[in-house]
């Protein structure tokens, strides 16, 4: 049963950072971030602490969605370079031991991609089962998910937004009456998933590391236990294991159990499907109802358990198998600094930053880049809008983001003074001196490691702070986060002696920690087993 391989050795280890690539450095003036500025830039993100980069959506598209509505899978969007750029990006990552995990838009296309637009003809064709398509136009009428409006007399489903085709993966169970929904064994799903493989097999062969896969879930419809998508993931992973053994496969699943037993070797716990990640930063723009207060919430009105219950089921769930993977922020969220001061994002990576399985920062959340609200939608952005504005280099021009006048850039940048890596490069104190100095002990403490076990020593509603404990063979360490603005004193037996490897406000008098308001602590204790 367990006779899976080992993971891949370079995720013991891994740190990621994920760059929205129209939005990093600009090298040509045309307002738009590209390849050769992450290139340019692989020396900043290596003295960080990070040895592997998530790319969103680099390939050509008419950017309805940023990008995740793919019209060539195969070419790099001439706006961010040529596939020889995005090689070199490989070759140069690689040089200086990193790696580079794309984005796999697996679930749909673009209903430009040359795909669709064969498949909405009326005749049949060899791409007419590449997507799902009712059998008739009228269809529409009793699920209006279903859209019409093609030569095709059928209604396509969509998988995200209309101009977002769902591929035919299949059907894992077929509906009564409904016989324009395929197995996933039929020749059009059979087809669809091996250009799947070849797109894989192309970036692979081409240098690159692995995929952060879209969507990952949503492949096979109609399928209530996941069976069937975890059989599509299960297969892909034995070819993968077979001809690509360092491929690393991360998913936007949101279940890390289900996702790493499907074969993936990394999974994001997210503001989405099983809500405790909301429970911990709750950084919705526009709240759910029900959504809960987060554990960082400055007034101290949070409860740990929430997330750490669930974090901890899927941890027993993975360890050994897979990571967990805790994201500062993406794309699709506010980000943490939406309503919240640099001192409470210090807390909130700190936290992040010591904790098993693999982190990602989402770029700028090192110089504490902030939501902006009120933005005009970009490129299918809508309330994500504000948190995909340009990365800010310098106090200079465009905050050294780029040469173009300011009005032509992607999104505006942000005039707060402090928020650019050059100012707080020469501030010890700044935050981008404390992530860097967070990822420097988790390297030298294998404590601290993806690896790491990991125990809660305090975790309860009230009072704050939440404490636990990282060991591995030769090393105990604690961590404690306070996350309000309220101090905390808290007695712990197992502090007596402890040696301060990290702390902001914090401290250990004799057995006691004391914590100022938005404070941390790592803290080294004598490593005897209990
Ligand atoms: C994922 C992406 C998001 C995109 C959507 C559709 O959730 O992260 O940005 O809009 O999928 O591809
Ligand atoms: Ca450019």
């Amino acid at each position: 049963m367990n006779a899976r391989p080992a993971l891949p050795e370079w995720l013991r280890t891994a740190v990621f950072y994920q760059i929205y690539p129209q939005s990093f450095l600009d090298t040509n003036g045309d307002g738009i971030g590209d390849l050769p500025g992450i290139v340019s830039k692989l020396d900043y993100l290596h003295s960080l602490g990070c040895n592997a980069l998530w790319l969103n959506p680099v390939f050509e598209s008419p950017f309805k969605d940023a990008g995740y509505d793919v019209s060539n899978f195969y070419k790099v969007a001439p706006r961010y370079g040529s596939n020889a750029d995005l090689k070199r990006l490989f070759a140069e990552a690689h040089r200086r031991d990193m790696r580079v995990v794309l984005d796999l838009v697996a679930g749909h296309t673009s209903d430009q991609h040359p795909w669709f637009k064969a498949s909405a003809r009326a005749g049949r064709n060899r791409h007419s089962d590449h997507y799902i398509w009712t059998d008739s136009v009228w269809s529409t009428f009793s699920e209006p998910r279903l859209l019409p409006g093609h030569e095709r007399n059928g209604c396509y489903l969509p998988n995200f937004f209309p101009c977002q085709p769902a591929l035919n993966y299949g059907y894992a169970r077929i509906e009564a009456g409904k016989d324009w929904q395929q197995p996933m064994n039929a020749p059009g799903p059979r087809a669809v998933l091996s250009e799947l493989r070849r797109i894989m097999a192309f970036w692979l062969d081409a240098g690159c590391d692995g995929f952060r896969v879209d969507m990952a879930a949503s492949l096979v419809k109609n399928d209530p236990d996941g069976k069937g998508i975890r059989a599509l993931w299960k297969g892909i992973r034995r070819w993968l294991d077979r001809d690509h053994p360092e491929a690393v496969l991360v998913s936007e699943w949101g279940n890390p159990s289900m996702a790493i037993a499907a074969g993936f070797h990394l999974d994001f716990l997210l503001h989405f499907g099983e809500p405790a990640y909301q429970h911990l930063c709750a950084p919705q723009v526009e709240p759910k109802a029900g959504a809960g207060r987060g554990f960082f919430d400055s007034r101290g009105r949070g409860d740990i358990r929430v997330f750490l219950d669930n974090y901890l089921r899927h941890w027993k769930a993975t360890q050994g198998r897979g990571y967990i993977a805790l994201p500062s922020g993406n794309h699709d969220f506010a980000r943490f600094r939406h309503r919240r001061s640099e001192a409470e994002l210090r807390v909130f990576l700190a936290m992040l930053l010591t904790m098993p399985g693999v982190p990602f920062i989402y770029y700028g959340d090192e110089i504490g880049l902030e939501f902006r609200e009120g933005l005009v939608s970009k490129e299918g952005g809508y309330s994500r809008t504000g948190t995909r504005t340009p990365m800010q280099w310098t106090a200079g021009k465009n905050r050294g983001f780029s040469t173009a006048p300011a009005a032509k850039l992607y999104l505006p940048t942000n005039e707060q003074r402090g928020q650019d890596v050059a100012a707080q490069e020469g501030d010890p104190n700044s935050l981008l001196h404390t992530v860097r100095a967070l990822l420097e002990l988790r390297r030298d403490f294998p404590a601290l490691g993806n690896d790491g076990e990991f125990e809660p020593l305090h975790a309860k509603p009230k009072p704050y702070p939440f404490v636990f404990l990282r060991r591995s063979d030769h090393e105990r360490i604690v961590v404690a986060i306070n996350p309000c603005q309220r101090g905390q004193r808290l007695n712990l037996p197992l502090l007596k002696g402890a040696l301060p490897l990290a702390a902001r406000r914090a401290s250990v008098v004799g057995q006691q920690l004391r914590m100022a308001g938005f404070s941390f602590g790592i803290f080294a204790v004598s490593p005897k087993q209990n």
